[in-house]
This record gives structure tokens, sequence and C-alpha cells, in this order.
């Protein structure tokens, strides 16, 4: 099984990501769980990763890490999840378990020494955990097989120029994006493909089992933010393309282009400047995810979820 750590703020979008990357049908070993400040604090993050796990039955470290981005203050998401970060479902659970001791720094950095297989890192939230451990010990490098993230596009939802997560920790951004380290992003012009409508809500609700009901609460809540803040008819699953790439690469149209993060524009701090006319003449650092096929998808996305009844 490819081994992959799950960096993340969960937030929805984040919580669905895992659930799929847990479910019978992955072809994935979750190694850990290391939570970011992003949509919400950073100990609320842990808190929800703990309690999406033992809802779900998942047994794996759980890593706190970083409080605020490498420059700069702590920002929130505001309305798009709600005061704990997953407001909506009830949650079931006071997590019994706690967070590991070890940072999560220190954890991606311990799993990437382990050179018996190479690690792919997920961060569906801002970068800062995942270039704090570049910055701290770069021999990591070789034995990262792939990021495989969620954020940034040619569009941007926290500003016109900029997506959230790239937003919140530009510079860990940037240094991510020259690492050199094989990257495959899901931006906002892929993932405002993967709409939960009515149609998809109506499959989940269909499927009989507590998980099910759970990402239908979740979705409930998603769907009416995006109402309300942008009046999309839907909410989209951001992060949960990573996973969904993961179990099933063929959903997604990729192209091999450079990418560079702005971190001083007037207008576009935060934005990924993607060089989809090859203009810059650089060489290509990242796989840009431009197109998904919506059938495909969901039908993965319906077996991940049935995975959990049988
Ligand atoms: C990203 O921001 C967060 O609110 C979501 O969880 C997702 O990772 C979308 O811009
Ligand atoms: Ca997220």
């Amino acid at each position: 099984k490819r081994k992959v750590i799950l960096d993340c703020d969960p937030g929805h979008d984040d919580a669905i990501s895992i659930i799929l990357a847990a479910s019978q049908i992955s072809p994935l070993q979750i190694e850990a769980i290391t939570t970011v400040a992003g949509n919400v604090e950073v100990e609320k993050c842990t808190y929800n990763a703990l309690n999406v796990c033992e809802m779900i039955g998942l047994d794996v470290p759980v890593a706190e890490g970083a409080a605020k981005p490498l420059k700069g203050g702590p920002v929130t998401a505001g309305d798009f999840h709600g005061e704990s970060g997953l407001d909506g479902p009830e949650l079931p659970t006071i997590p019994t378990k706690g967070p590991v001791e070890q940072h999560a720094v220190d954890l991606i950095i311990e799993k990437a020494l382990q050179t018996e297989q190479k690690i792919t890192l997920v961060p569906t939230g801002p970068l800062t955990n995942i270039a704090s451990a570049l910055i701290k010990e770069p021999g990591i490098k070789k034995n990262i097989e792939e990021i495989v993230l969620m954020g940034g596009g040619t569009f941007g939802n926290w500003t016109p120029a900029a997506e959230f997560n790239i937003w919140v920790d530009a510079e860990a951004a940037k240094h991510v994006f020259e690492s050199g380290i094989p990257i495959t992003m899901f931006g906002l012009d892929v993932t405002h493909q993967a709409l939960a409508d009515r149609k998809i809500m109506d499959m989940v609700a269909a499927v009989d089992h507590p998980v099910a009901q759970f990402v239908f609460e979740l979705l409930e809540f998603f769907s009416k933010t995006y109402k309300d803040v942008f009046n999309f008819e839907a909410g989209p699953i951001h992060d949960a393309c990573t996973a969904m790439y993961l179990i099933e690469p063929d959903i997604f149209e990729c192209r091999h282009v450079h990418v560079d993060v702005e971190t001083s524009g007037e207008y576009t701090t935060g934005m990924t400047s993607v060089d989809l006319l090859g203009v810059t003449k650089k060489e290509p650092n990242v796989h840009f995810a431009v197109d998904l096929d919506k059938e495909k998808f969901w039908n993965v996305f319906e077996k991940a979820l049935r995975s959990y009844v049988d």
C-alpha cells in the first residue's frame, strides 16, 4: 500500500477526504494525520481530526502542528466551517484518544526518514507544516514520493487572485512549490467541478451507515455556507479531490506546467501563477489538475462510502 500522511485543517472537506482515504477501497496506508491552523485554530483542527478518526474507526497517530503561518499571525476561514470548524453534524463522541506528543513537523520528518518506502504527503490546509519540515530537515526531500495538495488555482476564493490555503501561508507555499518534489495540485479550477448537489446528497443519504450519514450532514452544512457566501448551488468538496486522485488517478486530467507562488503583490499575494501556455519557459514543477470526470468521480465516491457498510 502507498504510505501517506494527511496534513489537514478539518474542516468539512478535509474530513470527507480522510473518510475516503480510510475507506476499504483505498489503496493507501495512512501513516499519520497532522494538523495545521487554517479553517480554525489548530487545537480545534486536532480535536476534529481525532473525532473524525473515532467516528470512522481509524486508528492512526494524530499530531498537532503549526498554530500560525511562517510569517504573521493566525487567520481562520470565518463562516465557511462554523465556530467549531466542523459545524453541522452532531459529533458523536468526545475523542477518547488524544494527539501524540510529537509535533507534526517532527513526525513528518521521522516518517520521511524511514527509507524502506517513500512517503506521499497530502496537504489539504495551509502548507506551514510541510514547509517547516523541509526547512528543518532538507534531507527528507529524496524520500518524498509526491505531494498531492489542495490549493491555489487560476482564480481565488479568499481574494480575487488567491485561494485560502495558499493565501494563509504564501511563504510556505512558495517553499514547497520550489522544493523540486513532484507536486500534483488540485486548485479551484478543478475542485469547483466537484459539487455535491442535491442528486449527490440523495445518493449519500441512501447509503445506510453512520459514516455516510456523517458525510451527509457535513455536506448539508457546507452546501449551505457556499450558497450563503458565494450563491453556489452546492458545496465543492475541494480537499476530497486529493483522496479521490490517490484512489483513482484516471478521474482527473492534469497538465504538467510551471507554477509560481506570489508572496508580495499589491492585489495578488497568495496567488498561484499557473503557466498554462508555457510563456515563462520554466521547467514544469506541478501536475495541475484541469478537469475531472464527474460520473467516475461520484461513482468512486459512492463505492468508498458503501465500503464502510460491507
Ligand atoms: C480550502 O479552504 C478550506 O476552507 C477548505 O478546507 C479547503 O482546503 C478551499 O479553498
Ligand atoms: Ca482544508
